[in-house]
């Protein structure tokens, strides 16, 4: 067995300083994730689904390193993420890519697009200008950014244009994996085929792990070889796309797909 991109064991997420002796009924409360395992392995893609406040989010961000985890383990490549020496440090830093669901606030208001993917480049690489250069045109190709909206601020931007240059930002250290939370949710149907269309061929052209987040079962079961779904923090169903949605055991998978019209192979 090879050892997973990244691994989570036992994570657990409570908000607002919540506390092992807290009462019940408190802890409940302020616990947004608890008893989570999930193994994500190179070119995967995992598809994450459940209602708003289920806790994706919160699993995400700790996926990605942005949010420590209450109790659990988190490993990159075999290692606890709290434990790794700077070059593995950076290597997690550069290897997982987060795409937010709402691009016009993921991206500076204040710095032209150019500029903010220059910034993410020069954080993750020591390419001089020249290079950084020719890889932005590289990615901005990729996603299918014209090179001339890098002049441009974000809000000039249509939602699925500002999409694609979040995407290209993901791209631009080579990861290894990519989180997509809600990436095309906040967008219209016509769109949203045209970027999901972008992700699978990315996934496919660079063999890129996916965790695909959306509350949408009709998305992830586009795009997602393996579904967890999930329910008031905690990962109540895992397995292949075709059992998953085919021979649901979870009866919360089995009200989620009743409740969306889905098209059936
Ligand atoms: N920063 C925060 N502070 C306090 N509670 C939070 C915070 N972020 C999320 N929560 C709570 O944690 C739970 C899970 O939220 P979230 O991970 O955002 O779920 P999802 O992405 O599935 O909608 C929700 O009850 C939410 O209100
Ligand atoms: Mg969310």
């Amino acid at each position: 067995m090879s050892v997973p991109l990244l691994s989570l064991a036992g994570v657990g997420k409570r908000y607002g300083g919540g506390r092992r002796w807290w009462p019940p009924a408190q802890q409940a409360a302020a616990t947004a994730l608890a008893g989570v395992d999930l193994d994500i392995g190179a070119g995967a893609s995992v598809g994450l689904v459940g209602e708003s406040g289920s806790g994706k989010t919160t699993l995400a961000r700790i996926a990605a390193g942005l949010l420590a985890p209450s109790e659990g383990r988190v490993q990159w490549c075999g290692r606890d993420v709290r434990a790794l020496a700077a070059a593995d440090r950076r290597a997690y830093r550069r290897g997982v890519q987060y795409v937010f669901q709402n691009p016009q606030t993921a991206l500076n208001p204040r710095r032209r697009l150019g500029a903010i993917l220059d910034d993410t480049l020069r954080g993750l690489t020591t390419l001089k200008r020249p290079q950084r250069q020719a890889r932005i045109r590289q990615v901005a190709a990729q996603a299918g950014v014209d090179t001339a909206l890098l002049g441009r601020f974000a809000h000039q931007l249509s939602g699925g244009q500002a999409q694609r240059v979040a995407i290209a930002r993901a791209l631009l250290g080579s990861p290894r994996l990519v989180i997509l939370d809600e990436p095309v949710s906040a967008l219209d149907v016509s769109l949203q085929a045209q970027i999901l269309a972008l992700l699978a061929d990315l996934r496919a052209r660079h063999g890129l792990a996916y965790l695909f987040i959306s509350h949408d079962l009709a998305v992830v079961e586009r795009l997602c070889e393996d579904i967890c779904v999930m329910h008031q923090g905690r990962i109540v169903e895992a397995g292949t796309r075709a059992a998953v949605l085919g021979e649901p055991r979870a009866a919360y998978t089995r009200r989620l797909l009743d409740a969306v019209p889905r098209m059936r192979a």
